[in-house]
């Protein structure tokens, strides 16, 4: 899906922006402050209903304003009609419409529009805590399998209600409960396990593109003693979990490692390796997306510049030219639009939260 059309408002310091970029490369230049980021915002807001920068919808709306909105054309390829799309963010409501329905939940908003951010802080993706991975995996899961959100849902519960118990301090009636967590947990696993096997041929091509002489292997983790049956470990681990009040094993502890020339990557590689690394697992996974689901991909892509030296800079460009999805790149040196090439690519300007084409 990609973007014919963007109209936002009250985002930040941007009172109103109306842009139609191109179906390829867009980049967004200014200097610090002017807004770059608040209007990649505003097109995640049109994918997720919600910002990746604050939980709190008051933070992004505009000073002194009581709501923001975002609209939206979205094309699933090029000759075919776009859909609207509008989203409006209160403090405390929020109103999303497809194509003139509204939806009360933000997954079909997320379906119908998957946007996908690269960020600086994406680095934390390899090396920060593991739900960062388990939220990558859960997302691509969930784009492919049409029944993941419901067996993610049914674990969510019922670890939530095992865990109830386990504070309580009561084991009586906990059975059910591990049942119910390895029934849904086995299924969760294994979207993931089949998600990243998937996912595996478009991260080796685009680790090879940015890391030639490097081999990479990515594996996932499930979360428990896979020796074992999930219903086993939990019925094994109960008197640890009654002490600690919580449950340790299951898919909530589940996780992926990237391992370069038989190492953990994240030992061994540089700070810009690290970033050229995740660069190549979220475009491997927006690479996978746009061929499962036969449409162009939407790509936001925030201070590319940043920790990458020029000759990396040329090569992630290269790389994102040969590529078809939409992406949108802020900088704050125009340079970055000399190592670019030639492909359809919309320049626009951003100061003090004025949005124009170049
Ligand atoms: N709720 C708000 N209402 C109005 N202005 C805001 C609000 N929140 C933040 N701002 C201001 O919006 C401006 C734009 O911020 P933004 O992060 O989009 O800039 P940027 O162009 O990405 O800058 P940088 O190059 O430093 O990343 C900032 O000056 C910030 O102070
Ligand atoms: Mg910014």
């Amino acid at each position: 899906m990609t973007i014919a059309k963007l109209d936002a408002s009250n985002i930040r310091n941007i009172e109103t922006a109306s842009i139609e970029p191109s179906p390829r490369l867009n980049f967004i230049l200014g200097p610090n402050g002017s807004g770059k980021t608040s209007l990649l915002e505003a097109i995640h807001i049109l994918g997720r209903a919600r910002s990746f920068r604050s939980t709190q919808a008051g933070q992004v709306i505009r000073f002194q304003q009581d709501d923001l909105t975002v609209t939206g054309k979205v094309k699933a390829g090029d000759g075919l009609a776009p859909i609207t799309i509008g989203v409006r963010l209160g403090r405390r409501k929020r109103e999303i419409a497809l194509a003139g329905t509204r939806l009360q939940s933000s997954a079909e908003l997320i379906r119908a529009f998957p946007v996908l951010l690269i960020q600086p802080s994406s680095s934390a993706l390899l090396e920060g805590a593991p739900k960062a991975r388990r939220q990558f995996l859960d997302w691509g899961a969930f784009h492919l399998d049409a029944g993941f959100l419901d067996n993610w849902r049914g674990y969510a519960r019922a670890l939530s209600q095992r865990n109830a118990l386990l504070r309580s301090g009561i084991s009586r009636g906990i059975e059910i409960w591990n049942h119910e967590l390895s029934r849904y947990g086995i299924m969760v696993d294994c979207a993931r396990a089949s998600y990243a096997e998937r996912l595996r041929p478009y991260f080796h091509a685009a680790a090879g593109h940015f890391l030639e002489e490097v081999p990479f292997d990515l594996s996932t983790i499930a979360g428990w003693d896979t020796e074992k049956s999930l219903d086993e470990v939990l019925r094994a681990e109960i008197a640890q979990d009654l002490r600690d009040g919580y449950t340790h094993s299951g898919v909530h502890k589940g996780d992926f490692q990237v391992q370069a020339d038989g190492r953990p990557a994240k030992n061994y590689l540089s700070r810009g390796q690290m970033k050229l690394l995740v660069f190549a697992l979220l475009l491997a996974q927006s690479h996978l997306l746009e061929e499962s689901l036969d449409a162009k991909g939407c790509v936001l892509i925030d201070d590319l510049a940043s920790e990458l030296d020029s000759a990396n800079r040329s090569k992630l460009l290269g790389f994102l030219q040969q590529r078809q999805a939409q992406f949108f790149i802020t900088a704050t040196d125009p340079r970055l639009l000399e190592q670019s090439g030639s492909a359809e690519t919309t320049v626009f300007q951003v100061e003090n939260g004025r949005v124009a084409r170049v």
